[in-house]
């Protein structure tokens, strides 16, 4: 049993896209909730991806609200400017900082939602007391760094509990899932009450994004039901 949000959102993750081509890769997705931007500092992760000056383009490029990732460290320092920029949510990972509330609170001071990002391995009770700082919590179902890896049934287990946590006490929390999320994993994500879906190249690897996009929002939205019939 499930009460997550009525429409299942899917956020296409650029980090599969055409780099040269940002503008017509999002609109390419126009009929997206959210556009997953990946930064990436290559000391948080392993790789390497963009930063403020190429979120600043593409906000002036779509009108898809940009979802920004930051796998970096120090998001005290460097978190604050993709909320000023006009990004609609700011995620920075729970690993990165000791004092996650802070960063939270200067986030939403600069007009954007919040986000509490974790790793496969992190668990979630350290972090339960906290989520009122929170408009998301990112789930990540593979680690961070690369498109394109297997996604990792275990975390569900986590989206279950902070399901029935939100359910129970009525938080306004969003659930969103990052890594591996295709036509055959979307649906057990949905059933653990999952509210938004990142998804790389299951979008940007198929014939047609847009087409992508609109088959796993309707997959999801079929599981989700399934589950609470
Ligand atoms: C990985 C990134 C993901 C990545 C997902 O660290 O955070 O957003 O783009 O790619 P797929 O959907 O291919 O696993
Ligand atoms: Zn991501």
């Amino acid at each position: 049993m499930c009460d997550a949000g009525a429409t299942p959102m899917i956020a296409p993750s650029i980090l599969s896209a055409d780099f040269a081509n940002l503008a017509a890769e999002a609109a390419a997705v126009e009929g997206s909730d959210w556009l997953h931007v990946d930064v990436m500092d290559a000391h948080f992760v392993p790789n390497l991806t963009l930063g403020l000056p190429v979120v600043e383009s593409l906000l002036k490029a779509t009108d898809i609200p940009i979802d920004c990732h930051l796998m970096i460290e120090n998001p005290e320092r460097w978190a604050p400017p993709y909320a000023e920029a006009g990004a609609h949510n700011v995620t920075f990972h729970a690993e990165a900082t000791d004092d996650p509330i802070p960063v939270a609170r200067d986030i939403r001071a600069a007009g954007a939602k919040a986000g509490l990002s974790i790793k496969p391995g992190t668990p979630l009770e350290p972090y339960l007391e906290i989520l009122t700082s929170f408009d998301t919590l990112l789930i990540m179902s593979v680690e961070p760094g690369f498109g394109g890896q297997k996604f990792i049934p275990d975390v569900l287990e986590k989206a279950r509990t902070i399901r029935k946590i939100i359910d129970a006490e009525d938080l306004q929390l969003l659930v969103e899932i990052d890594g591996g999320i295709n036509a055959d994993t979307i649906e057990q994500a949905a059933e653990a009450g999952i509210d938004c879906f990142v998804a790389g190249s299951a979008v940007y690897g198929a014939a047609d994004p847009g087409v992508a996009v609109a088959k796993l929002r309707e997959q999801a939205a079929q599981a989700r039901n399934a589950g609470t019939n």
